[in-house]
């Protein structure tokens, strides 16, 4: 059954007929990714699955076949900016066009102890973020010459910190070289990130009809967090039977992403925040969710700081 306060997309957008329209999702092989990816096959679309291990995703395309759409599988690894910007060549050789793009992949660092991409970036912020950031500016005129197009970035229930912590994206000390590493801060301020970079390319973008969103989907049953020693591995299998009625399928947790590539009423909210339910936010005011809501994180809707991080995020992964 599910959760009371369960937002789901309405009919009618679940039912539009979305043939000849091409969509992009990265980490589309897994969880909410894989949920929106076959929904969107679901109702005719042809998705990109963006997946940094291309047999686990052609193992589960391999039940679309009888979906209306169709699909390809294209490798990407955000935590390598040279696979990045080759995915990209590689799209740019086969499409002309792009309606939706989903920044879905993410991950945490499961042991507290800082890792780092091919790049030199602490692992967190280079894969949830700056891949991801690469990825968008790469696409932007393909998105700007492809009518009504959006892009969707996922965010987390994390981003908001509590009253007594709200994370900050530390643009002068990304690596943590002057502070203790935290994974789950390194996590929390990637996704604090994410939020500032819809909400500015939304500014940007507003003349060119493009419609941007961040998405916290939910607490999702999904491999999110699966990593990490024999303690933790062992903690998250079993506290997923006890957290059942509090938290979400991937069917549940892909809702979010679905209505902000599909819904009428989205880009009537260009840089919004758009929210599952999750008993996971420390505000009260939070839990319920909201499409759109605004973050309990006021560093989340800095518009100064973003224009900064977009700014820094330009020169970091040498676009200028
Ligand atoms: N689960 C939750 O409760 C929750 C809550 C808030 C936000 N989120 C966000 O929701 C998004 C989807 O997560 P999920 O719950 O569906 O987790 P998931 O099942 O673990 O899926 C994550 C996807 O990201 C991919 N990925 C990880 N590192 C990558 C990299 N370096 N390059 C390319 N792809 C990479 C994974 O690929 P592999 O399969 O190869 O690892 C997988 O396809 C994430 O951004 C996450 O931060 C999740």
């Amino acid at each position: 059954m599910s959760h009371k306060h369960m937002i789901w997309c309405d009919k009618d957008t679940l039912n539009k007929d979305l043939t000849g329209k091409t969509y992009l999702v990265t980490g589309a092989n897994s969880g909410v990714g894989l949920e929106t990816t076959r929904q969107l096959i679901n109702q005719g679309a042809h998705v990109v699955m963006a997946c940094r291990r291309v047999d686990a995703a052609k193992e589960v395309a391999a039940s679309f076949y009888y979906l209306k759409g169709s699909y390809d599988i294209i490798e990407l690894d955000l935590a390598n900016l040279w696979s990045v910007r080759k995915f990209v060549s590689l799209f740019l050789q086969k499409y002309q066009s792009l309606d939706g793009l989903m920044c879905n992949a993410g991950m945490v660092v499961m042991e507290n102890r800082i890792q780092y991409t091919e790049d030199g970036f602490e692992k967190t912020f280079g894969v949830n973020f700056l891949g991801h950031f690469l990825l968008t500016e790469l696409l932007l005129d393909t998105l700007k010459n492809t009518h009504g197009s959006r892009i969707g970035i996922l965010s987390s229930v994390v981003h908001a910190g509590s009253s007594k912590q709200r994370y900050k994206v530390h643009l002068n000390d990304l690596n943590f070289i002057n502070r203790k590493y935290n994974n789950f801060a390194a996590y929390g301020e990637a996704k604090v990130a994410t939020v500032q970079y819809a909400m500015e390319l939304a500014e940007r973008l507003k003349e060119h009809n493009v419609t941007t969103a961040s998405i916290h989907p939910g607490w999702a049953r999904s491999n999110f967090g699966s990593g990490g020693n024999f303690f933790v591995r062992t903690l998250m299998t079993l506290a997923k039977p006890l957290t059942k009625s509090i938290s979400n399928s991937n069917w549940e947790s892909a809702q979010t992403s679905l209505h902000v590539l599909l819904s009428d009423d989205v880009p009537k909210h260009s840089g919004a925040y758009f929210s599952q339910h999750s008993v996971l936010y420390r505000d009260k005011e939070c839990k319920k969710g909201g499409w759109p809501m605004e973050s309990p994180n006021p560093n989340a809707s800095d518009m100064k700081a973003a224009q900064k991080l977009v700014e820094k995020s330009y020169k970091l992964v040498g676009l200028k």
